[in-house]
């Protein structure tokens, strides 16, 4: 990537100056709004630590969930900006709107090393508009919010992986108006990936899941062609026994993937593989009782909610002398205990195929949280990526809207 990265920006020096960086801080909250997993906050905090003890002003902007374009005190970053003040040992001011007249005050009222987190930027409709101009109308305001008192311009840094496919104020215009540069999580995620999409060392192994073969589908064309094995498991897994045939009872289904399922079946037959059995339930919950059956013998009233030990075999098997792992989705619901052991026994056969020497990446959202939910080491893989959607559409070929911005 051919990009300013923030040692260049340091090298330049940012004592006294605006710094307004974009993090990714979406990170989960349980029903009484605590964070259950800070990875997120954790992997944003080398870029602001760096500034902040250089003496730059540093103005944080983030989105938490997907509300509707107003403010939604349910999506405040109130929690966040608590746990980010927590894990930076420093205070973390937070305003009480995105770019009004709270946040413009406490902009002027910054002192070197201080940091603010301005309120979920997706409160402002602007932030996610298809419409350019109103975008960029958001992207001056937060431009305005790091401009010097002599009307000198701030500087832009990128530093929200997860958000890097998307094409909005914060991450992307922004960028076109300000000096911008790569904050650290952003430089080592796409060294990561690069690394990924270009290893020759095979076996190169795939692990698949999540709920939906429709927002798998591109990287699973995409992969296919590329991967010694493409793994596939979770709740899409129910679409592609369905495709062969089989019955999958109340399990998840989406019907009109099955004769694309079929398709990719048909044209990948070596290297597509499923699981071999299943443990269902006869509803979804923490307390339902766990049955393990054939893949292809799902009981009418059943649903599948977790591959089988059979599955995790043979799976492992395949994992254990690969040589490249990328992971991305759940085998199973691992919230719920019952269910976590085809996730868990997936992951542990991609940890003892690092172990041995592989290059592995687990590639965002439930995947990463799975892996801290269940207690399995983070180090125990080659990298835990901070970007689902992001790092899904870096590998399917796509150009990410705000990579592609830092390199002009
Ligand atoms: C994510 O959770 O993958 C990122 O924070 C992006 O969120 P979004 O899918 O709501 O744009």
């Amino acid at each position: 990537m051919s990009v300013k990265t923030l040692d260049d920006l340091l090298a330049e020096g940012v004592q006294g100056r605006g710094v307004l960086v974009r993090s990714d801080l979406n990170v989960p909250l349980d029903d009484d709004g605590n964070i259950t997993d800070p990875g997120r906050v954790i992997a944003s905090v080398p870029t602001l630590q760096a500034l902040a003890e250089a003496g730059a002003k540093v103005i944080v902007t983030a989105h938490l969930g997907r509300p509707k374009g107003e403010p939604d005190p349910k999506l405040s970053l109130a929690p966040v900006a608590a746990a980010l003040g927590e894990k930076l040992g420093r205070h973390v001011q937070l305003a009480g709107d995105v770019v009004g007249t709270d946040a413009l005050a406490r902009a002027e009222g910054l002192t070197d090393g201080d940091v603010l987190l301005l309120e979920n930027i997706r409160f402002d409709a602007r932030e996610t508009s298809k419409d350019d101009s109103e975008r960029l109308s958001l992207a001056k305001a937060l431009a305005a919010l790091v401009e010097g008192p002599d009307g000198s311009p701030g500087v832009f840094v990128s530093d929200g992986f997860g958000v890097v496919h998307r094409k909005q104020a914060s991450v992307y215009d922004v960028a076109t108006l300000l000096p911008h540069y790569a904050g650290t999580l952003v430089a080592a995620e796409v060294k990561v990936l690069q690394q990924l999409t270009s290893s020759t060392d095979r076996p190169y192994a795939v692990v698949l899941g999540g709920s939906k073969v429709s927002d798998k589908l591109a990287v699973i064309e995409n992969l296919a062609t590329k991967a010694d094995s493409l793994i596939i498991g979770g709740g899409m897994c129910f679409t592609f026994l369905a495709a062969q045939g089989f019955p999958v009872g109340s399990s998840l289904l989406q019907e009109e993937m099955v004769d694309t399922c079929r398709r990719l079946l048909d044209e990948y037959a070596d290297v597509i593989h499923l699981p071999v059995d299943i443990v269902v339930a006869d509803k979804f919950a923490a307390d339902a009782e766990a049955e393990t059956v054939a893949a292809d013998r799902i009981p009418d009233g059943k649903m599948g909610l977790d591959i089988g030990p059979g599955s995790v075999e043979r799976f492992t098997a395949l994992l254990s002398n690969a040589k490249t792992v990328f992971w991305n989705g759940p085998m199973g619901v691992f919230e719920f205990p019952a269910f976590a052991a085809g996730t868990k026994g997936v992951a542990e056969a991609i940890i003892g195929a690092t172990g041995k020497g592989a290059f592995s990446v687990v590639g965002g959202g439930d995947s990463a949280a799975a892996v801290r939910r269940l207690g399995l080491p983070e180090d125990g893989f080659s990298h835990i990526s901070t970007g689902g959607g992001a790092s899904l559409e870096y590998l399917e070929g796509k150009e990410l809207p705000g990579i592609q911005v830092l390199e002009s």
